[in-house]
């Protein structure tokens, strides 16, 4: 049973698949719509809030002809004890596939080991594949010239700023190695990059130095393609809020550093932005700002995750 829990599931034919069809499914929105899901029920499993996740998988379920089921963790067994195995094995016997955002990412793990049914990873505190894999597919927009959408990432710098410690930081480092981007991180060096994520590399086979960290931002941004940052403050880590808000404070977006990148860099940011604190609201404003079609293309990117998953669990 194929899965998405990590950047590197899908094989790089599938990842060509995948944009080919984010970009179908985008430009025919509203028409024809292609009934890939239809009669099927994909559970979704949210521990922590959503905005994006939540509705881009609602709504593209709904799209492709299938039933989405939202189950807060804290209204089912689950958030009163009942294992994850089991709850794995139940919801197998009822629903075609499993949606889950949750903090511990061995959760999403041991969901797809015990079940017989598609799993997909919406946010872990490790990791945010889906997110990646949008953000990646919204670049080609602006940078493919041909078909070779994931070509077109090929050589470009992504500099990641602030919270380097964190899922999207994890994640990007991946689909950096992934998609044969160079990345930079910058951040406060306590939050350099971890153990775990550096195990993962291991694991993957990708070099330990297939990142840069710095604590100079400006060196980080130099050359950049794109310039990507995400919240101080992830779900989870509330009760660090004073302190990380200062220590990372250095590495805050400001018009200064995005001018600092390339002349035509992107400004990305996975939202919610708390502008004031990881970005300046002039970054998010500035016509090389792309965050509202990376929020859009959730719907597109996932519609084509799910329909690669559906036709492989259909063989
Ligand atoms: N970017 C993202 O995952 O947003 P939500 O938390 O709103 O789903
Ligand atoms: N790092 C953030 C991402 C939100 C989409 C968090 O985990 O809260």
């Amino acid at each position: 049973m194929k899965h998405f829990l990590k950047e590197t599931d899908f094989k790089p034919h599938e990842l060509g698949e995948v944009f080919a069809l984010a970009r179908e499914f985008k430009a025919k929105r509203g028409r024809n719509a292609t009934p890939i899901l239809a009669g099927q029920t994909w559970a979704m499993i949210f521990s922590k809030s959503s905005t994006r996740t939540r509705v881009s998988f609602e709504v593209g379920i709904h799209e492709l002809g299938g039933n989405p089921l939202f189950l807060n963790k804290n209204d089912i067994q689950l958030g009163r004890g009942e294992s994850v195995e089991d709850t794995a094995k139940v919801l197998s016997r009822f629903v075609h596939g499993l949606i889950v955002r949750t903090f511990d990412h061995s959760e999403v793990e041991r969901l797809a080991a015990a079940g017989n049914i598609p799993v997909i990873n919406a946010l872990t505190d490790f990791l945010h594949p889906c997110q990646i894999y949008t953000d990646a597919f919204t670049m080609t927009e602006r940078w493919a010239k041909n078909d070779d959408l994931v070509g077109s990432l090929r050589g470009r710098k992504i500099a990641f700023l602030g919270d380097t410690a964190c899922n999207m930081a994890n994640s990007w480092i991946l689909g950096a190695n992934l998609f044969g981007m160079k990345i930079s991180l910058s951040g406060p060096a306590e939050f350099a990059p971890g153990a775990e994520l550096k195990a993962q590399l291991q694991r993957e086979g990708f070099p330990a130095d297939s990142y840069q960290f710095t604590t100079d931002p400006f060196l980080a941004v130099k050359d950049a393609d794109v310039v990507y940052t995400d919240v101080w403050v992830s779900m989870g880590k509330e009760d660090e809020k004073t302190e990380r808000i200062r220590q990372m404070s250095p590495y805050a977006v400001s018009a200064k550093l995005f001018a600092a990148a390339k002349p035509d860099a992107l400004f990305m940011h996975c939202l919610p932005a708390h502008p004031g604190e990881e970005v300046e609201q002039a970054v998010l404003d500035n016509p090389r700002s792309i965050i509202f079609d990376q929020a859009e293309n959730r719907l597109h990117t996932q519609k084509a995750i799910m329909a690669v998953l559906a036709k492989d669990a259909r063989k």
